[in-house]
């Protein structure tokens, strides 16, 4: 696989972030009930974590950080649409991280997606559970 398609992948993944992070960050600020609203923000830090070590494996590679996102969709007005959306940003992350740790044969790059899937797989487990409590 060449450096190329492996900046490819490395910023369709960080194009999630991106969007995970705006997301978070917004609906955090518009939840009024202080647990999600804490959770939603902390987990933005997180992911800008994995933005950073994204961009840095891109750089690092000879590429730029694209520094996109898709079209934001915040999810359904209220915190259970709003849960209902991160839940299924997760779950788009998690597929994502899997088919790309496959796709590329580089280990110190499959080892730091690794670890940010595992954390991506926390993720899912924090908004579900709260979803849940809802
Ligand atoms: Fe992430
Ligand atoms: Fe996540």
């Amino acid at each position: 696989m060449k450096n190329k398609e492996i900046i490819d992948l490395l910023n369709q993944d960080l194009t999630g972030e991106i969007e995970a992070i705006l997301i978070y960050m917004r609906n955090s600020f518009v939840t009024s009930q202080c647990k999600p609203s804490r959770t939603m923000e902390e987990i933005a830090k997180d992911e800008m974590r994995h933005a950073e070590k994204l961009s840095e494996m891109i750089v690092d590679l000879g590429g730029v950080p694209s520094m996109l996102h898709k079209e934001l969709d915040f999810g359904q007005r209220g915190v259970k649409g709003y849960l209902k959306k991160l839940v299924s940003l997760e779950k788009g992350a998690i597929a994502m991280y899997k088919d790309h740790i496959e796709k590329i044969p580089d280990k110190k790059i499959r080892k730091l997606l690794t670890h940010i899937l595992h954390e991506e797989e926390e993720h899912l487990e924090e908004f579900t559970e709260l979803l849940k409590q809802m």
